[in-house]
């Protein structure tokens, strides 16, 4: 069953067509990834399916619903959360403080109540105990527990992007969007990942889109993947098949000969 799909999504900058007629779908519960050479409009999806850019041209449908042009905050509150290639958290906040701000921000009560300035309020609190229960299993899974009350300025790059991650997956989403989620990564902090992505699908109910440029890592963890170039769709299948793929070869390449 498809969860999302994007059909004939095309934008352009001035001159550039950052994205040119990209269709594909995805079946729930999959990992799915995309790749491409740096500029082929990768993150230009992610920025289109989050609301941050209109398209041209082309329908994004998610759960049956035509979500194409919604603001971000209600794509977000649909179920859809994501990650950036550039991390963006509150680095003069802890790791703790961004990932429950991240769901009070989101969540019914609202910030305001989240922080419990009413904790006599017997339904915040509640709603706060079940925050916090969600935001413990993640810090658990992620093997956050000793960055949990640091500032997250002050965090090594690999953990920051795990927090990150973290944020994300506290909004409980349907579906995760995750832009490069192991670029600056040590081995073995990729090695981390790679199992913790598989985790979070099984563990969650949640399907993951990824950007990714490490081709172990989308051939080991990946159900399908979708190859682009200057905007275009050069081919989605298997990671096998679009490894093997003639153009996808010559696109990365060319990249090396560049
Ligand atoms: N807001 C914008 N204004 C102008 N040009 C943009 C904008 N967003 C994206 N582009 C252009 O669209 C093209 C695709 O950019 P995009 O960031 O999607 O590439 P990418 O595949 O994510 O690359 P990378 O691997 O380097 O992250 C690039 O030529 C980029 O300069
Ligand atoms: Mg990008």
């Amino acid at each position: 069953m498809s969860i999302f799909s994007a059909h004939d999504l095309t934008i352009s900058f001035g001159g550039i067509k950052a994205l040119n007629h990209v269709s594909f779908e995805i079946e729930k519960g999959a990992v799915y990834s995309i790749i491409g050479p740096n500029g082929a409009g990768k993150t230009t999806i992610f920025n289109c399916i989050s609301g941050l850019y209109a398209p041209d041209h082309g329908e994004i449908i998610f759960q049956d619903m035509d979500i194409t042009n919604l603001a971000p905050y209600k794509i977000a509150g649909l179920g859809i959360a994501r990650t950036f290639q550039n991390i963006e958290l509150f680095s003069r906040m802890t790791t703790m403080e961004n990932l429950m701000l991240g769901r009070h921000l989101h969540m019914k009560t609202g910030l305001w109540s989240g922080v419990t300035l009413f904790s006599s309020n017997s339904k915040v609190s509640r709603e706060e105990i079940v925050h916090r229960e969600r935001v413990e299993i993640i810090v658990d899974l992620l093997d956050l527990q000793s960055a949990r009350d640091v500032f997250v300025g002050e965090l090594p790059y690999g953990s920051q992007k795990l927090v990150e991650l973290a944020r994300a997956l506290a909004l409980e989403p349907k579906l995760l969007l995750l832009d490069e989620p192991s670029s600056g990564m040590n081995n073995e902090e990729k090695h981390d990942l790679f199992y913790w992505i598989k985790d979070i699908r099984n563990l969650f109910d949640v399907t993951i889109l990824m950007i990714e440029h490490d081709m172990n890592m989308v051939r080991d963890i990946s159900d399908k993947v979708l190859a682009i170039n200057f905007g275009k769709k050069i081919t989605a299948g298997t990671p096998d098949e679009v490894a093997n793929h003639p153009e996808v070869l010559k696109a990365y390449l060319g990249e090396e000969d560049a």
